[in-house]
């Protein structure tokens, strides 16, 4: 069973979706995305090998997996397992292509620097949903005592002195960016000396790869808090360490039960990761019950209440989910106030939705949603991962086929997508884009279509 559709079908593949069909039954939530991208390059920090279990089938992680090649680390992939050898490290320098590809593959820069006490790894470059610079990351490194250079694209950092170890040093993000704490922490798993981070990120993700540093040896205090405090230790060991659920595929099935009013159950999750969405769930009406720890059945209504939103960093509304609770608030009774914080560019799935029917006009980073009674399939294109899965969403309550493009956004976010939706009783297909065939029915035990 596979997840992966070659460039040439990603391109002219689309996903045929007939909607309003009920969904039952239960839905495996896979681990973390983001989790696990960032875990990856926090292997680089390990001296020894290291095995990382309940690793989501993406091609996300396949392009992580092609970036430490490039640098000289042995990886594997079996299923959902990787085994990851970062003992040697050949090369400083991460390839423009794979950085391009993968703004994830940035995060190497920490652990290279760290390692070797050099790293060169080109600017990730905007991406659809906002321009997403780097400089928190650049400045605490710096802070470190790093030295850097940023030339013809690539950030040349390197630490100079008799061992090469960056410094512990005390460092406020000006915004709790992610990404940055990420670096930032792995950076300081292995300097000379204690590194705080004040106004860290505090999502779920920064503390799963925190565990995973700790799990090597690492001394991290306050993950999951606003202050980390990391007490450099000369060398990491070897670890098998299992990522977290996914939260933000949570929330999206979620989404899907939700608009189209089934009582699906989820495993497993992380409720305490889910408590702004459940929250807002709660307001328009919807209730979930824990039918055990890390089980959750959703509750639907036949009618919601509309809402206001505002994205913001954890443990506020998550910006990932965002797109796919607008396509739930179209069909709510009333207007909805949807106020996107985190990235500048992030609501380019409005006029897809309109393109179905809902009526939601945008002014600035709002986007004002006026509950419609139905939307109706339509051709619609996916801009980015969640967007193309706020439109899945939407196809699902949608009366008639939609004929979602831009693939290639959702086979780097979402494990085995349609096989799941298929599993919960969703008519859809993957197809090459001029078939016009009704949905071939496919055993849930039988690996999904690529064509
Ligand atoms: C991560 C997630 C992404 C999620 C986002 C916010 C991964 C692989 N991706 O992205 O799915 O939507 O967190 O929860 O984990 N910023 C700067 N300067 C910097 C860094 C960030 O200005 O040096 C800005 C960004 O442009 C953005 C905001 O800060 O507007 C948030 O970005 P950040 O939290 O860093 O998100 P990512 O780590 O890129």
């Amino acid at each position: 069973m596979s997840n992966f559709h070659s460039s040439s079908e990603e391109s002219s593949s689309v996903l045929q979706i007939w909607g309003k069909t009920p969904l039952s039954g239960h839905v495996n939530i896979s681990g973390a995305k983001n989790a696990a991208l960032v875990v990856i390059a926090g292997a680089l920090l390990c001296s020894q090998d290291c095995r990382i279990r309940n690793v989501p089938l993406l091609a996300d992680v396949t392009r992580m997996g092609e970036l430490l090649s490039a640098l000289g680390v042995k990886f594997q992939q079996h299923g959902d397992v990787l085994d990851i050898d970062a003992t040697h490290i050949s090369h400083s320098k991460a390839p423009y292509e794979l950085v391009s590809q993968l703004r994830a593959s940035f995060f190497v820069i920490g652990p290279l620097l760290a390692r070797l006490g050099v790293a060169r790894v080109p600017l990730p470059g905007g991406c659809s949903i906002g321009a997403r610079p780097v400089d928190l990351h650049v400045r605490g490194l710096q802070a470190m005592g790093a030295n850097v250079q940023i030339d013809h694209g690539i950030v040349h950092a390197y630490v100079t002195g008799a061992n090469k170890r960056l410094k512990g040093a005390k460092i406020y993000l000006d915004y709790p960016s992610v990404g940055a704490t990420e670096t930032l922490m792995m950076a300081a798993t292995l300097a000379e000396g204690e590194t705080t981070i004040e106004n860290a990120a505090q999502e779920p993700e920064v503390a799963d790869l925190a565990n995973f540093c700790r799990a090597m040896g690492a001394k991290i205090r306050g993950a999951g808090t606003n202050t980390i405090v990391i007490s450099g230790v000369p060398s990491l060991h070897t670890t098998d360490y299992s990522i977290i659920p996914d939260r933000i595929e949570a929330g999206t099935f979620l989404m899907a039960g939700a608009i189209t009013r089934s009582e699906i159950t989820l495993s497993p999750i992380i409720p305490d990761h889910l408590t702004a969405i459940l929250s807002k769930m709660q307001e328009i009406g919807i209730r979930t019950v824990m039918e055990s720890p890390n089980r959750m059945r959703i509750l639907p209504k036949q009618r919601y209440r509309s809402t206001d939103i505002e994205t913001l960093p954890y443990p506020g509304f998550p910006t990932d989910v965002q797109a796919p609770f607008m396509s739930l608030l179209t069909l709510a009774e009333g207007d909805s106030v949807i106020s996107e914080t985190v990235f500048e560019n992030r609501l380019g799935h409005v006029p897809e939705l309109n393109r179905m029917g809902a009526d939601i006009r945008v002014k600035g980073n709002h986007a004002i949603v006026r509950g419609v009674p139905m939307l109706s399939g339509a051709p619609v294109v996916g801009t980015d991962l969640r967007a193309s899965a706020a439109l899945v969403v939407a196809a699902l309550a949608a009366e008639g086929k939609t004929t979602l493009q831009g693939l290639q956004h959702l086979d780097r976010g979402y494990e085995h997508l349609e096989l799941k939706l298929q599993k919960l009783g969703a008519k859809l297909q993957r197809v090459q884009e001029d078939t016009t065939t009704e949905p071939i029915p496919i055993s849930v035990d039988s690996p999904i279509s690529s064509t």
